[in-house]
């Protein structure tokens, strides 16, 4: 969430910039982390309704639902498009077949009808009632009536489905103009053009933000990248001169023999060719360019969000609400938010937190509180975020060498005793109550590997985490 204040000012500034028409769109995937979102009031929901907020009040033209955006049913989705988010989706369908989302939305851009519809991929698990009809049963009725409905449309996809999916897709529906991909385990990718579909997609949850420069032409035909090609030709030619004066240069100096002279001629030969096709291609632009005959252009950039971005006023005040709700929730007698969750988490796991560890060891005990992990979980405290379940999991201490640890309910996080709310000894050396009342015949882990850090120092968190690097100030001293 962090990231999105930023976002959200960069589009604003983008827009501000070009002052050229433009569509904010999304293909999904965007409200929540994982599946199966617990019903009632929780951390999850107010965070989703915040984004929903955020991406409404910033004026996004069409949202593509995606599997992960169903976590929390989808009444959750259909409350929001009663309230204008613009939700779209061809493919959910109700029990009498008929769409439960808008199918498409229509825009007008520069006189051209632009028409926005999306393909859901299937959540894990469907609800009562509900199909996430396959694209191969959709596409067939759809696109033949958006295309008798509207003169010429400029048709955008926005697709959960997988790459390979959208692939297909594009390969038998060239009157998709444009899909943009929104899968959970994609990158970054420059588009491409299948047949005549521009297919791109962007990064999940995105670092990054991709600006597609459309310039609409008559036809919806892609035009290529033809300054590209003029360079790539360019440079073919520049360096088959290079060798063509190095071989003429060591011929002159009398080292001429049989091997050089058809080299030589073989290399004059491709020079004349790549000539020739950078004449006719220099044609076929001059023919692009008159009046008449103008395709479809575009241009791609993606731009890495700065870290040293602004927030945006709005943005901020939607989410320093949502500090509020979340902070009221978790303020509220425990027990009523784990009646639908796992385990409570109780300190008998075998945690014994820092201040056993240290009547035994003083000398590490000392040195940890002087590292920055001691004050982990009081720097929460201080940005008031301490009872936010985003950002407990990383700021406290947590059994991360025993996987049944990742299946505690987060809630549990807020109940954590004072010994544990700071990144203490057992994050790296492991639980440490057995070790404790038999030391000899129950060792601790020695040296944590660079994995247990990263579960914490991830990219998002620390985009410099080098583990030889930042190991030396964590060391605890021998002794
Ligand atoms: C995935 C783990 C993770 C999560 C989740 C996480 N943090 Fe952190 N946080 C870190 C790590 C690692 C550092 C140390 C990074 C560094 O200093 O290089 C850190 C440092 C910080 C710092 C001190 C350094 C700074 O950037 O000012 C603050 C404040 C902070 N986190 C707040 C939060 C808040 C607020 C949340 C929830 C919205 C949160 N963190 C969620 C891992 C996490
Ligand atoms: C961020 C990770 C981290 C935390 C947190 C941490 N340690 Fe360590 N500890 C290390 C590393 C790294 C070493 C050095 C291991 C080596 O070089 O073999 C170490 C070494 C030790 C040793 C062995 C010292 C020796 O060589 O005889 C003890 C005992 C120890 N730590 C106890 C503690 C205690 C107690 C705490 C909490 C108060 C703690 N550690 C917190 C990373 C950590
Ligand atoms: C009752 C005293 C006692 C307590 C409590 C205790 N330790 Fe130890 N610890 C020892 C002794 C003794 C050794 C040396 C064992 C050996 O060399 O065989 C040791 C060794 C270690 C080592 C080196 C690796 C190993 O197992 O030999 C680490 C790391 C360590 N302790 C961490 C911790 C942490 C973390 C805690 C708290 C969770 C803790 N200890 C609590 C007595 C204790
Ligand atoms: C449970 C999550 C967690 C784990 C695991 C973790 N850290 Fe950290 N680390 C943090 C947080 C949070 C901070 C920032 C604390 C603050 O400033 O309040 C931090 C800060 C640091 C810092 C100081 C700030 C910086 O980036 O220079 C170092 C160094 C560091 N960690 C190294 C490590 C190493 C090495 C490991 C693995 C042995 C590790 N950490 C494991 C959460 C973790």
């Amino acid at each position: 969430m962090g990231g999105l204040s930023k976002k959200i000012f960069q589009i604003q500034t983008i827009s501000a910039v070009d002052n050229q028409e433009r569509l904010l769109l999304d293909s999904g995937n965007l409200l929540f982390k994982r599946q199966g979102v617990a019903a009632g009031p929780n951390q999850e929901r107010l965070t989703a309704e915040a984004i929903m907020q955020i991406y409404r009040d910033i004026g996004y033209d069409a949202v593509g639902i995606g599997p992960l955006d169903m976590a929390g049913g989808l009444d959750f989705l259909q409350t929001g498009v009663a309230e204008g988010f613009p939700w779209i989706s061809a493919n959910i369908l109700g029990e009498n077949k008929q769409p439960l989302f808008p199918q498409w939305i229509k825009k007008e851009i520069q006189g051209v009808q632009v028409i926005i519809t999306a393909l859901s991929a299937p959540p894990p698990q469907l609800f009562p009632g509900v199909t996430v009809a396959p694209w191969e049963s959709i596409l067939p009725q759809l696109l033949p009536q958006l295309t008798t409905e509207n003169t010429n449309p400029f048709i955008i996809l926005l697709s959960s489905l997988s790459t390979e999916e959208n692939r297909l897709i594009a390969e038998q529906y060239p009157a998709i103009t444009l899909l943009l991909g929104a899968g959970q385990h994609q990158r970054n990718a420059s588009p491409q053009l299948i047949n005549n579909t521009l297919v791109t997609q962007t990064e999940k949850q995105g670092q990054y933000q991709g600006i597609l420069e459309i310039t609409l032409g008559k036809q919806r035909t892609w035009g290529q990248d033809r300054e590209k090609q003029v360079a790539d030709l360019q440079n073919r030619l520049g360096s088959l001169n290079w060798q063509l004066q190095r071989l003429e240069k060591k011929s002159a100096n009398g080292t001429s023999d049989e091997k050089y002279a058809s080299t030589i001629a073989r290399l004059h030969k491709d020079q004349e060719k790549i000539k020739s096709k950078l004449t006719s291609l220099q044609d076929t632009i001059a023919q692009e360019q008159s009046p008449g005959a103008l395709s479809d252009q575009y241009q791609c950039r993606f731009i890495a969000l700065k870290k040293n971005m602004p927030n945006d006023v709005n943005t901020d005040k939607i989410l320093q609400n949502l500090n509020r709700q979340v902070r009221q929730l978790h303020k509220l007698p425990h027990k009523l938010q784990t009646a639908d969750s796992k385990e409570p988490f109780s300190p008998g796991h075998d945690l014994v937190g820092f201040r056993v560890c240290d009547s035994c060891h003083p000398t590490q005990t000392e040195f940890w509180q002087s590292t920055q992990h001691a004050n982990a979980y009081t720097t929460l405290v201080e940005k008031e975020k301490n009872l936010d379940l985003e950002c407990l999991p990383c700021h406290v201490t947590r059994d991360l060498f025993n996987t049944s640890d990742q299946h505690l309910a987060k809630e549990s996080l807020l109940s954590f005793p004072s010994e544990l709310q700071a990144v203490g000894c057992e994050i790296c050396h492991g639980e440490g109550k057995k070790h404790s009342i038999n030391p000899e015949q129950f060792k601790m882990v020695r040296l944590p590997g660079k994995d247990i850090c990263l579960t914490c120092h991830t990219p998002e968190h620390d985009d410099n985490f080098d583990y030889e690097t930042k190991i030396v100030p964590v060391s605890c001293p021998a002794g």
